[in-house]
């Protein structure tokens, strides 16, 4: 059974919320399991949300004992691991190719069925591929699926032509188990990263991050069980932040870490917000008018391409006309025609998308086609006249955990309700998942 939210819009949120531990850290560090023998990882503040049940899926596959319980996860790792993963777990979610790295360092071989693209474009993992190869893997695509082997990784000098997080992350946990050491230049410096080489050095891992964005590695021959905490989800914490901003409302989001949120907190400050940033929480205050601004997404501490579609659905309502540049995903745009069709103005040309402020936006029955454009379209849902029905609800369980119960605690009028399959599976999207 489909979901859709209904929004009953036009409500200024008022309150505050916490936000959730990090999908994008929690996966990874979940993968980084792999390299453990006969031990437990601990792991606390895990979302509950469908990506990580898919890794949990994905791991007991492979053979971890897995408890989760009131966002403690426990992973047993075997001595004995499986090596080759499911296609149809794989083929779930991008962030399954996270087990490659683990896999091989720690089984000598792997079997990953590819990824493949999704709806936000061509998403390779090349770059994975050809960093593991270098550490000695010897890598082969037969039917569609990726078969590693190495008789024992070695460490390398490994210069990323553009710092993937993925291939990061995947590098690191390879070549914490590698014999000598490893350089990864060039590498993504996202905050999840950080969490997870934080986890790794728990667990014994020898790892050294330089201000030049280098990442040294000397490989040990085993790793200890462990224990961690994810770090507060910015993603979700922006949009509930842009959530107070589009409805000209005032709301605090907590248990968060502001500066992984300083490049929306310089665009709002950008567009005439007023905000009181704490430790650890930060409050968007009302304001009557919104100014246009411009932005491109780039790496961390660049804005993030995964706010990009939440920040248009904001100044869709802002005075004048700003200009969204998409650098790292090739077509990240799906979100506007069903702005549009809620009375956005916005114009896509090649990568970058033109946004007309427009004075007020009118709900509408809209397809969530990602994650990311879910959370757009429920955005312009809470701003807009009248009902809006965001379809395709399961795109956002994969990233929001209670995301309808926060609405709500802020005064958000929202309620999920099923629908027929027949109505979801006939609007001919692509339903593949992304992040
Ligand atoms: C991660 C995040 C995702 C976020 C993205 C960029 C997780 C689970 N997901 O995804 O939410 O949107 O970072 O911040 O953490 N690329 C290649 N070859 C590769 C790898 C990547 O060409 O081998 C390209 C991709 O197609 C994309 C860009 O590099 O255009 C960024 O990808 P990457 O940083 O790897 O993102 P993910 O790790 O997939």
């Amino acid at each position: 059974m489909n979901h859709k939210l209904r929004i009953e819009g036009g409500t200024k949120l008022k309150g505050s919320i916490e936000a959730q531990g990090a999908k994008n850290a929690a996966l990874p560090i979940m993968a980084a399991s792999l390299l453990l023998k006969g031990k437990k990882l601990n792991l606390q503040r895990v979302p509950y949300l469908k990506d990580v049940s898919t890794m949990v899926e994905l791991l007991r596959e492979l053979g971890v004992t897995i408890d989760f319980e009131e966002h403690h996860l426990s992973l047993d790792v075997p001595e004995d691991l499986c090596w080759e993963t499911p296609a149809n777990l794989v083929r779930k979610m991008r962030a399954s190719s996270l087990v490659l790295g683990p896999l091989i360092a720690r089984c000598g071989k792997a079997v990953l069925p590819l990824p493949g693209g999704c709806s936000i474009g061509s998403r390779p993992i090349d770059l994975h591929l050809k960093g593991l190869a270098r550490m000695g893997a010897n890598i082969e695509l037969v039917h569609g699926a990726v078969h590693a082997h190495a008789n024992g990784l070695r460490g390398c000098r490994i210069y990323l032509d553009f710092p993937s997080v993925g291939a990061t992350e995947n590098l690191l946990m390879a070549a914490a188990f590698a014999q000598g050491e490893t350089v990864i230049e060039n590498a993504a410096r996202e905050p999840e990263i950080g969490n997870l080489i934080q986890t790794l050095k728990g667990m014994g891992a020898q790892i050294e991050e330089k201000s030049t964005g280098e990442i040294l590695i000397e490989g040990v021959p085993e790793l200890e069980a462990s224990s961690a905490e994810i770090i507060p989800d910015r993603i979700e914490a922006a949009t509930y932040l842009l959530a107070g901003v589009i409805t000209r409302g005032e709301v605090t989001v907590k248990r968060i870490h502001p500066s992984h949120v300083d490049a929306l907190i310089a665009k709002l400050e950008e567009a005439g917000i007023t905000l009181t940033v704490d430790n650890d929480s930060v409050t968007v205050h009302p304001v009557r008018e919104l100014k246009a601004v411009s932005l491109k997404t780039m790496p961390f501490p660049g804005f993030p391409t995964d706010l990009q579609p939440q920040i248009m659905s904001t100044l869709a309502l802002a005075n004048g006309t700003s200009i969204i540049q998409e650098s790292v995903f090739e077509s990240r745009f799906r979100h506007v025609s069903e702005l549009n069709k809620m009375g956005a103005s916005v114009e896509v040309q090649g990568h970058t998308a033109i946004i007309k402020g427009v004075r007020e936006l009118i709900g509408a029955d809209v397809q969530a086609t990602d994650l990311r454009a879910g959370a757009s379209l429920i955005l312009a849902g809470l701003a807009a006249f009248d009902e809006t029905n965001v379809f395709n609800l399961g795109h956002v369980w994969r990233g929001y955990e209670d995301l309808h119960i926060k609405l709500a605690e802020l005064g958000g009028r929202v309620e999920i309700l099923p629908v027929e399959d027949v109505e979801s599976k006939g609007n001919g999207m692509n339903m593949k998942g992304v992040s």
